[in-house]
């Protein structure tokens, strides 16, 4: 449930969704209230209110609620937190560089993919963690994060080898380069977009591809899913408008991944949908996504839940 606290009562243990200030003094959201200088970052602030998830933390009176997350929980989202916070920060060095047009070190990203998909075998859960940990201004560095660890995880879930599920990782991390070429103010725009912004948007899978194409070593399943990860199987997708037949597994996965992601997590301008509801979403709407790959993430992400079409 989601409560609205007085910022002088917020408490060690709540999870804050949003500090409502006015003025975005306080950009980070999503995450579990675990130290003093972020209590005193939000008493600072001009906010009135916080708005608080009590299924994933303390209540409004300090107390949790029946249901909730545990405290051995709770430690182990704390510990996904700081595990994202440092990968966030290896990540966004990365991808500026590239984006600034220097060459991409695979040896660099590599790493960075198995240490998140040990995170996972110890937490199954931990893309969603990302995608609930996501601050505003991180939005395509913890994005990238958590669609490659999902990728990897559904590439070996399909049976692809480990090499492969790796490069798949590394293409997760890179698949969205090309949008840090767009302003951020069109990027996290929160109303509508004009025309022109939304086309600046849409140029960003190519962009992506003809960036990381002057490198003449990135294998060519890194590039075709940077340059089609936003193809869906009706042939309504862009840049190409490529048909099913021509969109392989892999590039299938990235984009299973990626929608999945952008409808989790929160963004400037939505709150996250429930992990089934994405899934529901996507498993009706099979004209767009593989429903087979729809329904192998969701056994991934809800292996305990009853009575489900995705166990
Ligand atoms: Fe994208």
């Amino acid at each position: 449930m989601l409560v609205h606290v007085p910022k002088d009562r917020i408490r060690k243990g709540m999870f804050i969704e949003l500090v409502e200030c006015p003025h975005s003094e306080f950009g980070k959201r999503r995450f579990l209230l675990t130290s003093d200088r972020d209590q005193k970052a939000i008493a600072a602030t001009s906010a009135e209110r916080v708005l608080v998830n009590t299924a994933l933390g303390l209540d409004q009176n300090g107390r949790p609620v029946p249901g909730a997350s545990t405290k051995s929980e709770l430690a182990r989202i704390e510990r996904v937190q700081e595990k994202v916070e440092t990968a966030t920060v290896e990540l966004r060095g990365n991808l500026d560089a590239i984006g600034a047009g220097e060459r991409p070190d695979f040896d660099k990203l590599a790493p960075l993919v198995q240490s998140m998909a040990n995170v996972w075998h110890a937490t199954p859960t931990v893309a969603l963690e990302m995608t609930r940990l996501k601050s505003k201004d991180e939005g395509t560095y913890v994005h990238s994060l958590a669609v490659a660890t999902m990728m990897t995880q559904l590439a070996d879930a399909s049976g692809l080898d480990d090499e492969t599920a790796t490069l798949l990782g590394v293409a997760g991390l890179l698949h969205d380069i090309g949008k840090l070429q767009i302003p951020s103010d069109i990027l996290n725009k929160p109303g509508r977009l004009t025309d022109e912004e939304r086309q600046i948007i849409r140029d960003h899978p190519e962009n992506g591809f003809q960036l990381l194409s002057q490198y003449g070593e990135i294998p060519p399943l890194v590039l075709d899913i940077c340059r089609l990860h936003h193809e869906v199987l009706d042939g309504s997708g862009y840049p190409l408008g490529l048909k099913a037949s021509q969109l392989t597994l892999p590039v299938r996965i990235s984009t299973v991944c990626d929608v999945f992601e952008a409808l989790t997590s929160a963004r400037p301008y939505k709150a996250g949908w429930p992990v089934e509801q994405a899934l529901d979403w996507m498993f009706e709407r099979p004209q767009l996504f593989d429903r087979k790959l729809v329904v192998r993430l969701g056994g991934l992400l809800m292996p305990h839940a009853q009575e489900s079409r995705y166990n």
